[in-house]
């Protein structure tokens, strides 16, 4: 399973998150990864952990201000990126354009959707996976796995019928070993998560657990 830790703007501390995700990582099956802001990258990336970016622009090098440059991600030490997070949502034409940067620049790429009809259009942008989060559950603590299992169970089906290769996460309220059971039970790949350890007391503690049944 694939455990995807976006820190998003908590105020955590956001190389220690890292490290904890670099030792629970080398010490079990899964495999995890931490988002955090783009102003961290470097500094997270140099701990070992595997790094991902929470956003990138569909843009190339040239006159753009203010914007996240795929390459630019992956000089500071990113493998990966999210691209259209509920929270940073994008038109079609320029998710596409942030899957196409990201290729370009050699990140492995994870496009988010909120239901089933949208993973189908993620799907066929070509990225490697597609993450499925229910707005409304995000930040509850209420597991989609739990809450809405066949958002989950279409998702899979919905890329499966674009691309079967492309994998399917699934996020929101995620927060336990158990979850991410539940999650791998309804055919996904990996998890999508952040409050549960970003704003959990001891990070650290909350990703063993996470990957404690696995
Ligand atoms: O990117 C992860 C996400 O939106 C889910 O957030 O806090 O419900 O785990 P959370």
């Amino acid at each position: 399973m694939f455990i995807l830790v976006n820190l998003k703007t908590y105020p955590c501390d956001p190389v220690a998150v890292a490290e904890a995700v670099r030792d629970v990582d080398d010490g079990s099956d899964a495999r995890i990864a931490v988002a955090p802001q783009a102003a961290h990258l470097e500094r997270v990336a140099e701990t070992g952990a595997e790094t991902w970016a929470q956003h990138v622009d569909p843009i190339d090098h040239g006159s753009n201000t203010g914007h996240s440059l795929a390459e630019g991600v992956v000089d500071a030490g990113a493998a990966g990126t999210l691209i259209n997070h509920s929270e940073r949502r994008l038109k079609l034409a320029d998710a596409d354009g942030a899957v196409r940067a990201a290729e370009r620049a050699g990140l492995e790429t994870v496009v988010c959707a909120n239901n089933p009809a949208q993973i189908g259009a993620a799907a066929a942008l070509g990225p490697d996976a597609v993450a499925v989060e229910p707005p409304e559950l995000i930040g509850t603590g209420t597991p989609v796995s739990q809450a809405d299992p066949d958002v989950v169970e279409d998702a899979v089906d919905a890329a499966a019928n674009v691309d079967p290769d492309v994998a399917v996460l699934c996020g929101a309220g995620i927060s336990t070993g158990d979850d991410v059971v539940a999650a791998a039970d309804l055919g996904s790949g990996g998890v999508l998560l952040a409050s549960g350890v970003a704003k959990a007391d001891d990070p650290r503690a909350a990703l063993e657990e996470l990957v404690e049944p696995l």
